[in-house]
């Protein structure tokens, strides 16, 4: 075995895991990522793209918001569709923040290119690895035939790595939510419907109408469980998706769609969030459903966490943000799932949904067209909480 000794060893390479790395880096912290996959199959992942205020301002302290400075596009409101109606929530004057449409793509690849500039190490296509001795103070990353001795393990590997699986049973408790429903989404390189995002709940299902830039639009439609992609021709897709936006169809422009793919929805939280020396980010301990685009801005809010807890432990020997992180971030998760599904729930066609459960879907739509205390609750959580 070759054993390598570094100050944090992190699983995985999807924005958590390097974002934590650069930070940890700008604070002159050493670290080494482990990646189950390719950098290729990385960068290959098509995912949301609207950033909250604090997820910009966590690329602009790690160094790499060079890019995303020059090319997001700012959206000041968020547009709310149901069965014909609409109005929009300007979220921008409510809070005095914009969200950035800017592709979680693109922010993988600005980090990785920034860990490659600098020479961190990243052991891509290495699906074997284990953790151990993580109530010791030399936790081991083990892959291969090599050993990483490390002074804390960051688990950035998402809903199906090896970090949760880690914390005994016993010492776990998880939550889970799953919905009756997917969505369907697809790129397609033609102008976007709309400038701000189009939430829309409509009688047969839900839709979504988004953008990566001003050429390339990102659309969903709300999908029947077990449906595959094969069961949505492009054909289908506009067919229904035109029908679910009402009226804003009429300033669509279709055509082929050049990426197709189906997401499960649901709602998790593991706690607690660290055991021993192994502390879990983004996915690793959480998913949020799609509704609200809170996915990556909520793990980058639980790398802004972790990486200033690292810092105080290993700069100064303050240990006191690391051992309140699993609590203060869980904080934050669970309201940010709090969101997410109260969005999921307003906007989507539940089958085993009652009348009265129907008519209680439309008198929460029409209370916030005509609340102001109810725009102000949505535009604050979709800006993104105080971190
Ligand atoms: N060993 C090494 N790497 C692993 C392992 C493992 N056993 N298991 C998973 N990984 C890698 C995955 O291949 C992936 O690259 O960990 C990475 C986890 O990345 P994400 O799943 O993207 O999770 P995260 O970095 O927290 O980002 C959350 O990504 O999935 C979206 O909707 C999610 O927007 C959110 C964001
Ligand atoms: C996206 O642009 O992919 C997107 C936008 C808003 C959401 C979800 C996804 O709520």
């Amino acid at each position: 075995m070759k054993t390598r000794k570094t100050q944090v060893a992190i699983v995985g390479a999807g924005p958590s895991g390097l974002l934590l790395s650069q930070l940890l880096h700008q604070a002159g912290i050493e670290s080494l990522i482990v990646e189950r996959t390719s950098r290729a199959r990385v960068l290959e992942r098509i995912r949301a793209g609207v950033l909250e205020r604090g997820t910009r301002e966590a690329l602009i302290e790690a160094g790499c918001a060079d890019r995303l400075e020059r090319e997001h596009i700012p959206h000041d409101g968020l547009r709310l569709f149901f069965d014909g109606d609409e109005f929009e929530i300007p979220v921008a004057d409510i809070t005095g923040h914009h969200v950035l449409v800017y592709g979680q793509t693109e922010i993988t690849l600005d980090l990785i290119e920034a860990c490659e500039a600098r020479g961190q190490t990243i052991f891509w296509e290495e699906p074997d690895a284990e953790l151990a001795d993580l109530e010791t103070s030399a936790p081991k990353l083990r892959f291969g035939e090599t050993v990483i001795e490390a002074d804390f393990i960051a688990a950035c590997d998402g809903f199906h790595g090896i970090g949760r699986q880690a914390i005994p049973a016993e010492k776990q408790k998880t939550y889970e939510l799953t919905y009756p429903f997917g969505w369907l989404g697809i790129l397609v390189d033609e102008k976007p419907v709309s400038h701000n995002v189009i939430y829309a709940n409509h009688k047969d299902g839900f839709a979504l109408a988004s953008m990566r830039s001003h050429t390339r639009a990102r659309y969903y439609v709300q999908s029947a469980p077990g449906d595959t992609v094969e069961d949505w021709s492009d054909e289908r897709f506009w067919e229904t998706f035109k029908d679910r936006i009402g009226d804003a169809a009429k300033d669509l422009t279709t055509g082929p769609s050049i990426e197709k793919s189906i997401a499960p929805l649901r709602s998790f939280v593991s706690e607690p969030m660290s055991h021993g020396r192994l502390f879990l980010a983004g996915d690793a301990a959480h998913i949020v459903p799609p509704t609200g685009a809170k996915g990556l801005n909520l793990a980058v809010a639980d790398v802004r966490r972790l990486s200033r807890a690292l810092i105080a432990q290993l700069t100064k020997s303050d240990e006191g943000p690391l051992t309140r992180y699993s609590q203060e971030a869980l904080a934050r998760v669970w309201k940010v799932e709090r969101f997410s599904w109260y969005l999921t729930r307003l906007l989507h066609q539940f089958p085993d949904h009652s009348e009265f459960e129907k008519k209680m879907q439309r008198a929460e739509y029409d209370y916030i067209r005509g609340s102001e205390a109810a725009q102000k609750t949505i535009a604050e959580n979709y800006v993104g909480l105080d971190f």
